[in-house]
């Protein structure tokens, strides 16, 4: 069995769910030692002790950085130094620049802007001795914008520059951190399935059929570019923006 990650101690953000749960159960299976973290205590403790005594769950809230200090503080207390950080957790709320308040984008800014700001400080503190890598959940949306989701697509685009200025920092110190970002279009989690026919109740394999050009992606499908830029086998990638999106963005109808 190919252990891709053997040795690496990872965390992920928004574990409890969706791409987050799936990230989480493939570098486990590939050798890591994994911290989950979430807002939702009651999946994410049951998702941990599925994985086994080789996952911690740490209750956090991502716009917290009393919660980052205390994520950083357990796992090197659990397992050592992180050496992957996936910066995954999110929320998205539908509003165009007609209809979002401020509060509304304030509220996806301090999660999805702020979130990653700290997750990035506090990962780079932690990782600059020994070296690691970064992975970001960006969006189609900080490429092309998404005019129904106004401050989602601006907190992603946030994130994707927040991304390069991490990666040329880390550089430029002399760190052995990469940092990278991720953006996928539709994904089927429970993130997108109240918008989509079947509804909050529409499971993943059951939407969109089984031909793999065809169908939306799997939260699996961003795992394994998650797994790939979270190992070794990634090290001169750095500073990019990976697209995942079947040819979406490029036909202009993404
Ligand atoms: N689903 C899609 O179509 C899609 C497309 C592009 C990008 N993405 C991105 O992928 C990532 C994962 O999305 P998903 O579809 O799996 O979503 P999801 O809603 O299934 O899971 C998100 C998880 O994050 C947790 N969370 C929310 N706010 C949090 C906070 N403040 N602190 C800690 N945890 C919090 C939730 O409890 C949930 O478990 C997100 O960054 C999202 O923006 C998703």
């Amino acid at each position: 069995m190919s252990q891709r990650t053997e040795g690496k101690i990872a965390i992920v953000t928004g574990a409890a769910s969706g791409v987050g749960k799936e990230d989480a159960l493939l570098l486990a299976r590939e050798g890591a030692r994994v911290v989950l973290t979430d807002l939702n205590e009651e999946a994410g403790h049951a998702l941990a002790r599925e994985i086994g005594e080789t996952a911690l769950f740490v209750p956090h809230d991502i716009a917290s950085e009393a919660g980052w200090q205390q994520v950083m503080a357990r796992t090197e207390k659990q397992f050592g130094a992180p050496s992957v950080l996936v910066n995954n957790a999110a929320i998205l709320l539908l509003g165009s620049v007609e209809d979002a308040t401020l509060e509304q984008w304030q509220r996806v800014m301090r999660i999805n802007a702020d979130g990653y700001f700290l997750g990035c400080k506090y990962g780079v503190a932690a990782m600059k001795a020994g070296g690691g890598s970064i992975v970001n959940m960006s969006s189609v949306a900080a490429l092309g914008g998404m005019g129904a989701f106004c401050a989602y697509s601006a907190s992603k685009g946030a994130v994707a520059a927040l991304t390069r200025a991490v990666a040329g920092h880390c550089k430029q110190s002399g760190y052995r951190i990469r940092c990278n970002s991720i953006h996928p279009d539709g994904i089927l989690t429970p993130m997108t399935a109240a918008f989509l026919p079947g509804g909050a109740t529409a499971l993943p394999e059951e939407v969109g059929g089984a031909e793999p050009m065809q169908r939306m992606c799997h939260p699996r499908d961003v795992a394994n570019l998650v797994l790939f830029l979270a190992s070794d086998e990634s090290r001169f990638i750095n500073g990019a923006e990976l697209r995942i999106d079947n040819a979406q963005t490029i036909m202009g109808v993404a």
